[in-house]
């Protein structure tokens, strides 16, 4: 089978490059040509483990391909993936541009039947729009060309990207067609070959799944971070009560654990749109907003301890920080509660830090990269390896450690290591 996906973004491109390893001829699109460059020329534009290997591989087999415009490859492609960006709008509703756009171009250069797959994470109804939108297009033209929309949210976790992806826990998928759930089947199947967890729904059911899961895991952790707040409070070490909650079946372990406020390009902006879609339908998330709330203040809590600590006078002190972006092993700034924390530090003394503002994409600029590396190196080392230079320079300049990470589970393994607010 031959797909194309559009939007070669971390979804778009860790998505085509598994598909590619399954054997599935894959033609990346984007519409940023300085990112389709460096693709052509074998560089990776995002860190994710084990892609830049995985991508080479394919791209020698001749299986994973990259272009600026759909239409170069859309008479060999059965399948495209919508898998643009959806950011937040300004009212915190979902910014359904990009989507649409693929829509139109779809509809504009099919020549026969194809399937567009939406993979981006959007409100409910918006892929039904996107096939009349398709279908308006179509119509402009005068053509009568078959085609079906899907529903296909991706899962995946940053940072264990490909992991999520070869094997996923599940797949959902929303259809409205036998043609098109029997095109989406064989594509997966191989992902899934010994238990085929495919979930296949309604298109409204399947759009609402994602901001559905998305919604609990920001809830379980900022219900976590209030508990957290309170057990500091009436002196309860909430480590333990996070391990005695965990061990109830019904409850868990997982996405329980205290820290510094979700982060990234997905739980903000996600549970954000999942509240204005139900203030839009004449409904209030409450529990939603109040996860929201939470979060927000979350993020300034490492400032407020350190500031605490220093008596509110931090002038002339330089401060180290563990970690920069929203969990380890990305290189994605997108809302990375580091940031927050960066912001509130005196200007004079934000000096490893000066420049650091994610660019355009959300991601660290370059120049800094190399700073986040040993500052990830410097975290592990305080595991294993107690004398890394790295860690002597830091800690030679710092007055104080803040670890800065996210939250999830996966930052969790920084975050323990590192205490969240050090005297050097
Ligand atoms: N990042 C994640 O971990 C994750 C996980 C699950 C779902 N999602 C969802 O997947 C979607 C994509 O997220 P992302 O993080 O990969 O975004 P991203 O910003 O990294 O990538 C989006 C890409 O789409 C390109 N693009 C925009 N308009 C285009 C057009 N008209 N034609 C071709 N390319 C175009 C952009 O240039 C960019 O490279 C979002 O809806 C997001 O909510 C993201």
């Amino acid at each position: 089978m031959n797909i194309a996906i559009v939007g070669s973004g971390y979804v778009g491109l860790v998505s085509g490059t598994c598909f590619s390893e399954m054997g599935i001829d894959v033609t990346c699109v984007d519409t940023d040509a300085s990112k389709i460059g460096r693709l052509q020329r074998g560089e990776i534009p995002i860190y994710e483990p084990g892609l830049e290997s995985m991508v080479r591989r394919n791209v020698a087999a001749g299986r994973l391909h990259f272009t600026t415009e759909l239409a170069s490859c859309i008479d060999r492609v059965d399948v495209v993936f919508s898998a643009v960006g959806t950011p937040s709008s300004e009212d915190g509703s979902a910014d359904l541009r990009h989507v649409f756009a693929v829509a139109e171009t779809f509809g504009r250069c099919i020549n026969r039947y194809t399937l567009l797959v939406m993979k981006s994470t959007v409100p409910v109804g918006t892929t039904h729009r996107v096939g009349s939108i398709v279908k308006a297009e179509l119509e402009k033209r005068g053509a009568d060309i078959g085609f079906d929309v899907v529903s296909n949210p991706e899962f995946l976790k940053e940072g264990a990207a490909i992991k999520d992806f070869m094997s996923p826990d599940r797949i959902v998928i929303g259809v409205e067609s036998e043609r098109a759930k029997g095109v989406m089947t064989r594509l997966y199947r191989p992902f899934l070959v010994n238990d085929f967890r495919c979930y296949f729904m309604d298109i409204p059911s399947a759009e609402m799944t994602k901001y559905a899961a998305n919604a609990m895991l920001a809830t379980r952790i900022s219900f976590m971070n209030d508990i957290a707040n309170l057990c500091e409070r009436v002196g309860a070490d909430v480590n333990m009560v996070r391990k005695g909650m965990g061990a109830d079946t019904r409850i868990g372990r997982k996405f329980l654990y205290p820290g510094c406020g979700y982060g990234g390009s997905c739980f903000p902006k996600d549970v954000k749109a999942l509240i204005k879609i139900a203030e839009d339908n004449g409904y209030r998330m409450r529990v939603l907003q109040a996860v929201d709330e939470v979060n927000e203040s979350q993020k300034s809590i490492l400032f407020d301890k350190l500031s605490t600590y220093y008596d509110n006078d931090l002038q002339g002190r330089t401060i180290a920080m563990w970690g920069l972006s929203f969990k380890p092993e990305t290189d994605d700034m997108r809302e990375a509660p580091s940031l927050v924390l960066i912001e509130r530090l005196p200007p004079g003394r934000r000096m490893p830090h000066q420049g650091l503002r994610p660019d355009r994409h959300g991601r660290v600029p370059p120049a800094l990269r190399g700073y986040a590396r040993i500052l990830r190196r410097h975290v592990r080392g305080c595991g294993r390896c107690r004398c890394a230079a790295a860690r002597y320079r830091v800690e030679r300049a710092a007055h104080a450690f803040v670890a800065g990470f996210g939250q999830s589970d996966e930052a969790q393994g920084g975050f323990r290591r590192a205490q969240h607010i050090r005297p050097a």
